[in-house]
C-alpha cells in the first residue's frame, strides 16, 4: 500500500505528564492531526484539555501520579471508558533532581526512579491489554540525553544565583533504564503490532530548566530546543511515519549527542 500522510482521526492517545511542557505539547500536536487524548498529570490537567477542546477534538483530564500502580490502573480504565479504547501512549511525565553522588539520599533516588521508570513501566503494563485485543498500539517513551551520556551539565548562569548542576545519578540512571526498557518492550510487543520507541531530548526550554544555562550555543543548532521540537519527533513515533520502525531512540537535541 502507497504511504499515507499522517492522519490521526479515530486514534486515541493517552500522555502522561501532560498537563505542561513536553507533555502538553505532545497532547496538542497529537490532537492536531485528529486524536482525541486523554490527558493526565499530578498537577491539574485542565488546560490542556481545554485546548484541545477548542480544537474540535475530545480530551479527558486525568489526575494520576504515575509511581501508584493503583492510580495507574485508574487511569488506564478510566482513559478507556472516556475514550473507547487506546492506539497512543506517551510515557512523558517526570521529575528531575541535580544532586551529586553524596546528596542523593534514598528517598530521593527512590522518587525519581518511581517516576520516571517504574512509571513507564506500570502505565505501558496498564495500556497494552486494550492494544493488544485491536492490534494495533503507538508507544512513545520520553528519555532523556542524560540516560545516554550520564547526565547534562548545566553551567553557571548570569543570575546573582549562578545557577548550575548536572542532573543527578539517579535521573541518568533511569532514563537510561526507560532506553533498555523500551527495546525489551519493542522486541515483545511487535507480534502485537505494538511498536515501543523512545526519543531522548536535549535541553528543552520548559519548566524543568528554568534558570539553567546549557550553553547551548556550542551545539550545532545553537539554540535550546523547544516543547513543539520535541512534540514533533513524538508524533512521528506515534504515527503510521514510522511504522517500520520499533526499538529506537531518537535523539531530539540540536547535536548534542552523536552515535
Ligand atoms: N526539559 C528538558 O530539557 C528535558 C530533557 C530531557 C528529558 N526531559 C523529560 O521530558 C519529560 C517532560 O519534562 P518537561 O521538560 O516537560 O518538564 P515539566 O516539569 O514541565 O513537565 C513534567 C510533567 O510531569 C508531571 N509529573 C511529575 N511527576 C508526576 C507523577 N508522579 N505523575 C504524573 N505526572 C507527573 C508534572 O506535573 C509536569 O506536568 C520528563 O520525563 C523529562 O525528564 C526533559
Amino acid at each position: 500500500m502507497p504511504s499515507q500522510p499522517i492522519d490521526l482521526h479515530g486514534r486515541c492517545a493517552l500522555v502522561t505528564g501532560a498537563a505542561r511542557g513536553i507533555g502538553a505539547a505532545a497532547a496538542l500536536v497529537l490532537a492536531r492531526e485528529g486524536a482525541d487524548v486523554a490527558v493526565a498529570d499530578i498537577i491539574s490537567p485542565d488546560e490542556t484539555v481545554q485546548a484541545i477542546q477548542a480544537m474540535g477534538r475530545r480530551a479527558y483530564g486525568i489526575h494520576c501520579d504515575v509511581s501508584m500502580a493503583s492510580d495507574v490502573r485508574r487511569m488506564a480504565d478510566e482513559a478507556i471508558q472516556a475514550l473507547g479504547h487506546l492506539d497512543i501512549l506517551v510515557n512523558n511525565a517526570g521529575i528531575v533532581h541535580r544532586h551529586t553522588l553524596m546528596e542523593t539520599r534514598e528517598e530521593v533516588w527512590d522518587k525519581v526512579v518511581d517516576i520516571v521508570m517504574k512509571g513507564c513501566f506500570l502505565c505501558t503494563q496498564a495500556v497494552y491489554p486494550t492494544m493488544k485485543q485491536r492490534g494495533y498500539g503507538k508507544i512513545v517513551n520520553v528519555s532523556s540525553i542524560s540516560g545516554i551520556i550520564g547526565g547534562a551539565v548545566s553551567k553557571a548562569d548570569d543570575t546573582p544565583e549562578k545557577i548550575k548542576g548536572r542532573s543527578g545519578p539517579a535521573y541518568a540512571a533511569a532514563k537510561g533504564g526507560v532506553i533498555a526498557l523500551t527495546r525489551w518492550l519493542a522486541k515483545d510487543m511487535a507480534k502485537d503490532g505494538i511498536y515501543v520507541n523512545a526519543i531522548a531530548p536535549g535541553a528543552c526550554e520548559t519548566d524543568m530548566t528554568k534558570g539553567f544555562d546549557y550553553g547551548v550555543q556550542s551545539l550545532p543548532i545553537a539554540r535550546l530546543g523547544s516543547p513543539h521540537d520535541m512534540a514533533e519527533a513524538i508524533l512521528f513515533l506515534a504515527s503510521c511515519a514510522s511504522d517500520y520502525i520499533t526499538g529506537q531512540v531518537l535523539n531530539v537535541d540540536g547535536g548534542w549527542v552523536m552515535a
